[in-house]
């Protein structure tokens, strides 16, 4: 099934919860909540606290995409009852395996997300253990930056990856997704679709949700 999960990075944080109720008016399906410790990215963003309070509020479930250090150290916190699905960067875990299995363990989806200069070859002996891979399709660490065009071909390869295992996982991009450049990610494989500017900054955040919607699913 094919889903959009906003991206509240790009929300008025002063008015989040009135952005979020748009975004859920307008038919999204799940939340991305970019956690970012000033570390691994350059910029600090929400931590547990904040997750906590969109729990007790929010309908749809929370997609979390933790650009953090340590990933470890954190995941509990940020597994609330409506936590769907945490990610971590490959490129931020050690003993990834051990991390895929810490966030299973906590009956939750586990995501592994590559940076666009990472290779899928780290992929091989981990795919089989988790429900998604996130294709960053920007540098992380900021909203509103240009997709960078051969993440087209990464986001196939990995999709032809899957096919050839014989495995139902998601794919999922993030970072400069938009209703120009939508479809064709779908095309190449995508099937969770994050978009924080292209949804939170526009004049009417229900219409362009539902705009999306019905690019992604034309
Ligand atoms: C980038 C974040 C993204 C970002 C997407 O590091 O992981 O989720 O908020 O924002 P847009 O869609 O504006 O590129
Ligand atoms: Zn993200």
């Amino acid at each position: 099934m094919i889903k959009l999960a906003p991206s509240i990075l790009s929300a008025d944080f002063a008015k989040l919860y009135e952005d979020i109720q748009q975004i859920e008016k307008g038919g999204a399906q799940l939340l991305h909540v970019d956690v970012m410790d000033g570390h691994f990215v350059p910029n600090i963003t929400l931590g547990p606290p904040i997750v906590k309070s969109l729990n007790d509020r929010v309908q749809i479930p929370l997609d979390v995409h933790l650009m953090i250090e340590n990933p470890d150290q954190y995941i509990e916190k940020f597994n609330v009852s409506k936590t769907e699905i945490i990610t971590v960067h490959a490129e931020a875990c050690v003993h990834l395996h051990r991390t895929v299995e810490k966030i299973k363990s906590l009956g939750i989806k586990a995501g592994v997300a590559l940076n666009p200069a990472t290779s899928l070859d780290g992929l091989d002996y981990i795919l089989d253990d988790i429900d998604m891979v996130l294709i960053m399709t920007v540098n992380p660490g900021f909203g509103g930056q240009s997709f960078i065009p051969v993440m087209y071909k990464k986001i196939n390869q990995l999709k032809q990856k899957i096919q050839e295992k014989n495995l139902s996982i998601d794919i999922q991009v993030d970072g400069g997704i938009n209703l120009d450049n939508v479809g064709q990610a779908i095309d190449a494989g995508a099937n969770i679709i994050v978009a924080g500017s292209a949804v939170f900054k526009a004049e009417d955040i229900c219409e362009q949700t539902k705009k999306m919607l019905q690019t992604m699913n034309g």
